[in-house]
């Protein structure tokens, strides 16, 4: 039998990745405080999320997750949150459209901003100081008062977050998701581009249907998924005393639920089974992600899954691999395996991050991803999940509306030199509008072969 869960029992664990806030007083007075205050999202909407995932660990829907590496304070704007949304409307389109299937959404939004470093400090100039770990924890320049962690900032993460929260949800509910607009989501620097050009073709076949069933009859009055989209949030669950603060009980069901998100993950440095964020994440009711990188081994995620989902319950966990396009051949196959093994293949969700494996410097010290090596992961994680008898069921993206210069290559390419034009992250390289549509056409190209492949099989040939 495992320990009694309690909210705060990750406590008694090894936490890695966390700060050492100068003092533990004002840290417990910021907890007390956010332990205060009114949910982010609720009970039910994560249930909500849960039974999606199990439709899509059935093959039913895909999972689409996409948004920043690292929220920041400095960069948040209505704009910028409209416009990754727009973003992920339209890839959802082109998703549906090919593939036939309904998408799953969930923005890496409205909580993503504490990070996990793989160094503790940065020297710049021969000066040493902590190193930058998000907003939610301290300050991205360059000086001591800045890298302090500073407790007080989870605070000013709450408040950031109910309002990008509150747009969402108005954005996807209030009209501005309604598929008669479908072509008002083309962003103007988009629509210029090769895969503009193709948004644009598929919008028209988009607006056609739409006028055949409202001919028939089916409206928004009838139908209202033609005017709203369900959208969900999600963040790594990394600086536990923040998510503990606002770990909650339902009022419905008795149950535990982290309602800082509708989803939450586990980093692939945080990981461990008998560590601090294993350990939280075990006991709410909420979906959970686990990064599944090189150095993850086959028993290991037995003992995670038997962890996290004792009960397999479908839609409960999202595997999600981020092997980099080099890795993904020799150590992806045996952790599908190695869920079949365990007795958990019908729950689990299958998730590609084609992002944290190919992050590469520059000669001129920029972090990048060449965009043909995110494109040769994805390819090849849905080709080596059907050859495992397991299902490819989604992506993990870091990418922004906005048309910035941080990734490399794509049909309008970005180059190595012009990377310093726009380069806005706060941490590692995300697709910018273009480059994300491009790669939500290819994948919807890959999906529609293997709809092609599975009827013919099926009709003997
Ligand atoms: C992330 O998703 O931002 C991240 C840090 O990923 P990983 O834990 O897979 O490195
Ligand atoms: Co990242």
């Amino acid at each position: 039998m495992p320990a009694k869960w309690t909210p705060d029992s990750w406590r008694a664990r090894p936490a890695r990745q966390m700060p050492t806030y100068p003092d533990p007083s004002v840290l417990a007075a910021v907890e007390k405080k956010l332990a205060s205050y009114p949910p982010l999202v609720f009970a039910g909407e994560a249930r909500v999320l849960k039974k999606q995932l199990a439709a899509v660990s059935e093959g039913k829907s895909v999972l689409l997750k996409g948004g920043d590496c690292a929220e920041s304070f400095a960069e948040f704007s209505a704009n910028n949150i409209r416009d990754t949304f727009k973003v992920i409307l339209q890839m959802t389109v082109v998703l549906m459209y090919a593939g036939g299937l309904p998408v799953v959404k969930v923005g890496r939004m409205a909580g993503q901003f504490a990070k996990p470093r793989s160094s503790d400090d940065e020297t710049i100039g021969g000066k040493t100081l902590p190193a930058y770990r998000g907003d939610i924890i301290n300050g991205i320049e360059f000086d001591p008062a800045a890298r302090a962690p500073n407790p007080e900032r989870m605070v000013q993460v709450y408040g950031q977050s109910a309002a990008t929260m509150n747009l969402l949800r108005a954005f996807a509910r209030g009209g501005y998701a309604d598929l008669h607009r479908v072509h008002g989501w083309t962003l103007g620097f988009v629509d210029r581009s090769p895969a503009g050009e193709k948004f644009r073709e598929l919008a028209d076949r988009i607006s056609d249907s739409l006028r055949f069933m409202e001919a028939c009859g089916i409206t928004p009055d009838s139908a209202p998924q033609i005017r709203e989209a369900s959208f969900f949030t999600s963040h790594e669950a990394l600086l536990l005393p923040y998510e503990e603060a606002l770990t909650r009980v339902d009022s419905t069901t008795g149950d535990w639920y982290d309602t800082s998100a509708h989803m939450i993950w586990i980093g692939d440095r945080t990981r461990q089974p008998d560590g601090a964020h294993v350990e939280f994440c075990r006991g709410v009711e909420n979906p959970i992600g686990v990064k599944c990188g090189p150095s993850l081994t086959p028993e290991d995620l037995k003992v995670l899954l038997d962890t996290l989902n004792p009960e397999r319950v479908a839609g409960r966990l999202v595997l999600i691999a981020r092997f980099g396009s080099d890795k993904v051949e020799a150590g992806l196959p045996k952790l599908v395996k190695a869920v079949r093994d365990a007795g958990h293949a019908d729950a689990v969700v299958w998730s590609c991050d084609p992002m944290h494996g190919n992050t590469l410097k520059t000669a001129s010290g920029f972090k990048t991803r060449p965009f043909d090596r995110v494109l040769a992961e994805v390819r090849a994680f849905m080709r080596i999940l059907p050859e495992e008898g397991a299902y490819p069921g989604g992506v993990h993206l870091e990418m922004t509306g906005d048309d910035v210069t941080e990734c490399i290559g794509g049909a309008t390419p970005v180059t190595e030199e012009a990377l310093g034009s726009r380069y806005h992250t706060h941490c590692d390289p995300r697709l910018n509008a273009d480059q994300s549509l491009e790669l939500a056409f290819i994948i919807a190209s890959e999906l529609r072969e293997r709809r092609a492949e599975r009827r013919m099989a099926a009709a003997g040939f």
